[in-house]
Parts: C-alpha cells; structure tokens; sequence
C-alpha cells in the first residue's frame, strides 16, 4: 500500500492501509475523526507496525501521563510486528520508542532522518514541528520546515498544510510578513485549515491588529465544525483581540461558550486536554490580571489538576496547573505538584528534566507566589530565568501570561525601576509598541 504521497506502507490488508490514510489525513488536516480509524485499521490487520505506531504517537502527543501504558503497548505491537518494515517505518518505529521516553529531541532527530529522504513526508513534518513547539525550538522547526519547502509543490496532496505550518514557524520565528501571506494562502486553499487561520492569528495578535484579529476570526468560525481542540484554542486567540481592547464581558462569553464550555463533544470526550487546560488557566488568569470576578469557573480546573499532579509530560502546562491550584486556594497540592516536579527534574536524563529544571519549576514558583501576594518574591524567581522561559514551549503569545505576572507584580511592588526591563522583553518576543497593550500601559501608567 502507498499512501496519498507516495510512501509505502507495510500490510497485507488494503482496508488497513486505506484506514490509516484516512486517520493521518484526518490528524493533518485537524479534524477530530482520528482515533476510529486507526482502530479500523489495526482491525483489518492487527500485525501493522506503521498503524500501531500512529496509534501510539497520537496518545504521546497527548501529552498526558495517565496514557503511558497504552504508549508502551503501542511500541511494543509495533516492535514485534517489525520485520519487513521499510526504512521510513522503522524510523517511525524508533521515534515512537523516544517520544515513549521523553527523549524528545532523539524523536525530531528521527522525523528530520525521515525527510531527509522523504521531503514531503507532511506527517513527519507535523510531528517534529509539534514536538519542537512544546520545547520552545520553533528555530530548529523553522530550519526543517524551509529544507522541506523546495520539494513541495500545489499538485502534492495537502499542499496548504504544509504552507500552514511554515507559516507558523515563520511567524514565531518573527517573519511576520511571510508568515501571514502564507497562513492566507493556506486558508484560501482550505478555509477549514485552522492551523493556516492560528498562524494568522499570532501574526495579528503579534503585530497588535485586534480589530482584524477579530475580524479574521468571525470570517473564519463556520468552518471548524468537523476540527479538534484547535478550534478551541481559536477562539482563546479571540479572547486575547478582546481583552487587548478591554472588552471583558465578551471574553467571559466565549470562555463559557467555547473555550471551557464542558458541554461541548470536544470537552465532553477529553476535559483535560492539556491545550484545554492551558486555555482556560491562562484567560481567566489574565482576567483576573484586569481585575474582572471570574466566579467559579476555576472549579472545574481544580477539579482536573488534581489528577494530574504527577504528570511531567508538558514543561507548559506544569505551570498552568500551578495558577489553577493557586487560584482555587489549593497551595498544599501546588507544593506536591511543585516537589513531584522538582523530583522528576533531579533524575531525568531526557529532554524534558532540564526544561522543568530551567523554566518550569522557577515559573511554577512564581505563579504560586504571585496568588500569595509575595510580589518581590514573583520579582526574584522570574529576573533571572525571563530569557529561559522559551525552554517550557508554547508561542509568545501563551509564554506572556508569566511576563504579564511579573508586569503585575513589579506594579504592586511600585518598582517603576523594573518596567523598562520587561517591556524590552514583551518586544523582543516579537510584540509590537509593547507599553501599549493592556497588561503593561497600566502599570508604566500607574508608576511614572
Ligand atoms: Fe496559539
């Protein structure tokens, strides 16, 4: 079996192979419709290494510790069923057996062996650029992303989707411009391309043009019927283009009516998907930044953090889990979850350890103390380790929430002498005439 590019796939079943093209379309194009179809591929040949492997490398991207039984038995069908896989599948294979690790850079190493050979291997592409974004290497998954581009042209099938992702490593990597020309051009090929319409939305959050943000949204938000979490995250995107223009009120309905809506199949199925939950504890956070009474919508945070205090699978989330326990007064587990950090950081020897050590736990601390009301404390934990914050992962536009913790703490403290310090820093992520956006013109406001 070959699949929609070209690439040959080891089974003996048509309707194996033909399920797993859909799965891996479905998962490029972020529709919701993936898992189903990975399960009726192993059911029509249950020795398909490359299916198991998709299977497995779907619970990883998760990233959530409670799936790390079904990851190992994934990569363990996969290894028994290897012989005979070609070079491409068993690269995938080893992959899967780092990501299973937390040897996350060893997984990219393997996607860039993959394309090295296969350039229009857009599922590799994805992977490493996933990867890559929740480590903070957006400039290595820019690099990957510009070697493949040459090879792709409009008649290779999901052509868009790669311009989709070029265009948000462009735009993390601060090519604006190209960034936005090909985040449109993406979505002019799919309108329900949301990764095409995320990119756009950074370049326009980026470049302080809420109004088009707002616009581009709108244009934008009938077509994600069929999408995942993306489309949740979209309408967080929104959130940001109304809270820069002080409409509170709007944020809170599309919080309750999308972003965190627990009656939504999305939520239903999976309440805490990590981008979920990174989603709702970074809105309300910065609501409560602006003074807005956000009432008990913490609650159903609370209540999913506190399965989730011995999960190390993200160095971004961590931290939000931290502002939720803090919000909802729960500082006995913050500190568990703290120590069970600060325990996984000692020892482990992979890719996400040091991340925890350089920016999550200090982050983790911060948000902790800011909700205690030790504002040079906030002040002294984020100084040091503002220029390491990238190593958690996330965009600038999430990674902000901690610079906007430190904006309030530093106004609390009346330490007008720090404002400079962080407004240099709100530019050098990338956001333009930083002293006008809402979390920082009140406090160079309120000290000069
Ligand atoms: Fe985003």
């Amino acid at each position: 079996h070959q699949d929609e590019r070209g690439h040959a796939l080891t089974t003996s079943s048509n309707t194996a192979g033909e399920e797993i093209d859909l799965a891996i379309h479905n998962f490029l194009h972020w529709k919701s419709d993936v898992v189903p179809h990975v399960g009726a591929s192993l059911a029509a040949d249950p020795d398909f290494a490359f299916a198991h492997v998709v299977s497995g490398l779907i619970m990883h991207g998760a990233r959530n510790v409670h799936f790390r039984g079904k990851i190992e038995e994934s990569l363990a069908k996969a290894k028994n069923s290897a012989n005979g896989l070609t070079e491409r599948e068993q690269n995938y294979v080893r992959a899967l057996e780092a990501s299973a690790s937390g040897r996350i850079t060893e997984a990219v190493s393997l996607y860039e062996t993959i394309l090295a050979k296969n350039p229009v291997d857009l599922f590799a592409q994805r992977l490493a650029q996933m990867e890559l974004f929740w480590i903070g290497e957006m400039d290595w998954s820019e690099q990957i992303s510009r070697r493949v581009s040459p090879h792709w042209e409009e008649s290779v099938p999901s052509y868009g989707v790669h311009l989709s992702c070029r265009s948000f490593d462009l735009e993390e990597t601060h090519n604006f411009t190209e960034a936005e020309a090909l985040g449109r051009k993406s979505v002019e090929i799919d309108p329900t391309d949301v990764w095409g319409t995320h990119a756009v939305a950074h370049v326009l959050i980026m470049q302080g043009r809420h109004e088009e943000g707002i616009a581009w949204i709108d244009g934008l938000k009938n077509n994600w019927a069929d999408s995942n979490q993306m489309q949740l995250h979209l309408w967080w995107h929104r959130c940001l283009f109304h809270l820069e223009r002080g409409e509170f009120d709007e944020v809170l309905d599309i919080h309750d009516t999308w972003v965190r809506n627990r009656e939504l199949p999305l939520l239903v199925s999976m309440p805490d998907l990590y981008i979920d939950m990174q989603n709702g504890a970074s809105m309300l956070l910065r609501l409560e930044l602006r003074g807005v009474d956000v009432g008990g919508r913490w609650a159903e945070l609370e209540e999913l953090t506190l399965k989730r205090l011995d999960d190390h699978t993200s160095p971004f989330t961590s931290p939000h889990f931290a502002v939720i326990l803090a919000a909802t007064g729960r500082f006995a587990e913050a500190e568990r979850l703290l120590t069970s950090m600060t325990e996984f950081a000692s020892h482990d020897r992979g890719t996400f350890g040091p991340r925890y050590l350089m920016a999550a736990i200090p982050a983790t601390q911060a948000v902790i103390a800011h909700r205690r009301g030790e504002h040079s404390k906030v002040i002294e934990l984020l100084l040091p380790v503002r220029h390491q914050l990238w190593q958690m992962g996330g965009s600038h536009a999430q990674r902000d929430l901690f610079f906007l913790v430190l904006a309030d703490s530093i106004l609390k403290e009346g330490r007008s002498d720090l404002i400079g310090i962080v407004l240099d820093d709100i530019e050098r992520a990338g956001f333009s005439d930083a002293a006008s956006r809402i979390g920082y013109k009140s406090v160079g406001a309120a000290i000069h």
